[in-house]
């Protein structure tokens, strides 16, 4: 059955880079990012696997642990992250699911067989400490995904997770948000010091809450 956000992130047992993982208890209590790669040995999924090395630290930072995937065995996983770390100028840090059996592909659906049929799609899972999902993203092949914006989403879902606002277009982390339209202004004002404008009763925009004074980042 198709995952939808707000599912249960399945969970599954699988060989990767770093060992035999439970995935569940992989995660812990840690928000999740979950991405595949179409196949090993292949130019675009390299750039990608270097730059996600390259931004560990911004996941770390956020309390993300990332997890790769791609359809080949684990002996070629290892070859290829020699490439990887030759060409990229950075070592894989993180754990890469050798599905050559395509469990976890078929449990999360990222083999679209109208696009092709032995091949993963670019798929994104971001899962919370709930482990239920928070987003998912689908690239084809031929596109590289942009891991700024994978950063920038979680951003927003951690913030919109533990304050009543939602992001408006093209928000960035320390941009003003917009206050929830199931907040009264009544509740508003204990939940807003900083205030708000009203431009529409239903559009009104504050100011980071986390980045008011006083106020550090979202867990
Ligand atoms: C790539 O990662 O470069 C790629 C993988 C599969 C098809 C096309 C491109």
């Amino acid at each position: 059955m198709a995952i939808r956000l707000g599912d249960e992130a399945p969970d599954f047992t699988a060989q990767t880079t770093e060992g035999e993982i439970k995935f569940h208890e992989w995660l812990g209590n840690s928000w999740g990012v979950l991405f595949s790669h179409p196949k090993d040995y292949t130019p675009v999924c390299t750039t990608e696997l270097g730059m996600a090395a390259r931004l560990k630290p911004e996941f770390d930072g956020r309390g993300v642990k990332i997890i790769g995937l791609s359809v080949d065995p684990l002996e070629s996983h290892k070859g290829w992250e020699k490439d990887i770390e030759e060409t990229q100028g950075t070592a894989v840090n993180f754990p890469m699911i050798a599905d050559a059996d395509r469990k976890v592909s078929d449990l999360y659906d990222m083999i679209h067989p109208n696009a092709n049929d032995t091949l993963t799609v670019r798929s994104v899972y971001v899962i919370g400490p709930d482990k239920k999902v928070k987003l998912m993203l689908t690239y084809p092949a031929s596109t590289g995904r942009n891991f700024d914006e994978l950063l920038r989403v979680i951003d927003s879902l951690q913030l919109t997770a533990n304050y009543n606002v939602a992001t408006p277009v093209n928000w960035k982390d320390g941009d003003d948000c917009v206050i929830s339209p199931a907040i009264s202004n009544e509740d508003a004002k204990a939940k807003f010091p900083a205030g708000w404008k009203e431009i529409k009763p239903y559009l009104r925009i504050t100011p980071q809450p986390n980045k008011v004074r006083g106020e550090g980042r979202a867990a």
